[in-house]
């Protein structure tokens, strides 16, 4: 116990140092100067206004873990097992052994390790059931849906994310153990991205279709973000803020008082037919979304964040972006609210198996801004041709943390 904390601290202490000439290319690879440790000691804050994890720059993995509460757990247990969570992850994201951690090692390189709690009706009810928001519910059924209802469940959410699969992999099985005694896992799932230092900083990623996706995004730390996904009213009006006008400064109204800081989360399991995506030459596949594959520029632009242009018409005066394509479809018409941001993950089983997006998508208000969006494409998109939600799952994500108290605390206090 304790002297693995020590250990651990040690151990961190010297990762910062690690610009230190020597990789040792343990694997038997080359030595790797410029890389060593680079990844390793970099950390995100855990306590703060905001939960880490949604406007954190998404890392390379992410653990999918959801929990439904074991028989007889009440308030109290609850809150007990939010302390003890909220403990280790604070811990764990800072490179430092929690205190009954027996592999000590394996927390030193917290690999920007973040830890972001979702909270379902039934463990909010616990507190109440005048605090569960309206919203807080399984979203309507849409016509394109084939869910698999033991994906569609639980009741606190483990959204578990990192550049390092062994530091997530520890970090899991960690706060898996915290919970053995108040809850049973109803479903996980595991996703990936580029790994850190593949590609330029910033770049927006690919999916497994080949596209580029995340393109039309609030960028972290903007004013959209803060209004878009926090629901907070920002002081200054921004200029520069989007073609698509100012959402009102209200979009956090639907979230209740303990909430505040926080925001909502839909996590849609969404399958990807690799196999009859392969069958579509690159004029449908960007007929389909409205974008160029090679630069994700639109149809109607030249690079991958000119603005679409669902007006622009070609020589045969068609529409350079179709009305059916993707991003039509998820954009043109709707309002300036009507925006989300999408922090998805790519999941694969080998070859052969499922490939898909674990659908990530965080919002102030629910109804009405992503419902809208959801609404549209399961109408009509192009892109349902290929892809098939699978599971679905709505979360409320509590503010964060402060350094004296534990998540949901102004939910139990
Ligand atoms: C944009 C792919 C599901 C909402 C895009 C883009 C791609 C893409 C390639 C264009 C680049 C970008 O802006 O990121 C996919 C795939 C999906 C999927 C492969 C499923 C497997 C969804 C779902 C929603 C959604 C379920 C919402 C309910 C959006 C929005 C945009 C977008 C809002 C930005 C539109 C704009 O303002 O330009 N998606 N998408 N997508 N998608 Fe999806």
């Amino acid at each position: 116990g304790g002297a693995g904390v020590v250990g651990a601290t040690a151990g961190f202490a010297l990762g910062r140092g690690a610009g230190s000439p020597g990789g040792s290319g343990g694997d038997g690879g080359p030595p790797r100067r410029d890389l060593d440790g680079a990844n390793g000691p970099q950390t995100e804050p855990f306590y703060g206004t905001h939960q880490s994890g949604v406007e954190t720059p998404p890392q390379a993995f992410a653990h999918f873990i959801a929990f439904t509460l074991g028989p007889g757990i009440k308030a109290a247990e609850a809150v007990r097992w939010l302390r003890l969570l909220t403990a280790d992850a604070a811990a764990l994201t800072q490179g430092q052994a929690p205190l009954a951690d027996s592999e000590s090692e394996l927390a030193v390189d917290p690999a920007r390790l973040t830890v972001t709690f979702g909270f379902g009706s039934e463990l909010v009810s616990l507190a109440g059931k005048e605090h569960v928001p309206d919203w807080l519910k399984p979203l309507e059924a849409f016509s394109i849906d084939r869910l698999d209802r033991d994906r569609c469940k639980g009741d606190l959410l483990l959204q578990i994310c990192g550049d390092d699969p062994l530091t997530l992999a520890h970090a899991r099985r960690m706060l898996f153990k915290d919970s053995r005694s108040f809850a049973e896992v109803a479903w996980q799932r595991d996703g990936f991205r580029r790994a850190y230092g593949s590609a330029g900083e910033g770049k927006t990623q690919r999916n497994l279709f080949g596209q580029l996706d995340g393109t039309a995004n609030p960028g972290p730390g903007s004013e959209d973000f803060a209004r878009i996904i926090w629901g907070q009213a920002t002081e200054a009006a921004n200029p520069v803020f989007s073609a698509r006008g100012e959402p009102p400064a209200d979009l956090g109204a639907h979230l209740p008082v303990w909430m505040r800081g926080g925001t909502t989360l839909v996590l849609r399991d969404i399958a990807m037919n690799l196999d009859t995506w392969d069958q579509a030459d690159r004029p449908a596949r960007e007929f389909a979304v409205g974008r160029t594959m090679g630069t994700g520029a639109p149809l109607s632009g030249e690079d991958e964040f000119d603005d679409p242009d669902f007006t622009a018409v070609d020589q045969r005066g068609l529409t350079k972006i179709s009305q059916v394509a993707h991003i039509a479809r998820a954009r043109d018409g709707l309002g300036p609210e009507v925006q989300i941001h999408r922090r998805t993950f790519n999941y694969e089983t080998g070859a052969g198996g499922d490939s898909g997006l674990l659908f990530a998508s965080f919002q102030a208000d629910i109804e009405r801004q992503f419902l809208p969006i959801q609404r549209r494409l399961a109408e009509v998109d192009l892109l349902n041709e290929w892809t098939t939600p699978i599971g679905s799952t709505v979360w409320a994500i509590p503010p964060g943390a402060t350094e004296d108290g534990y998540v949901g605390q102004e939910l139990f206090d």
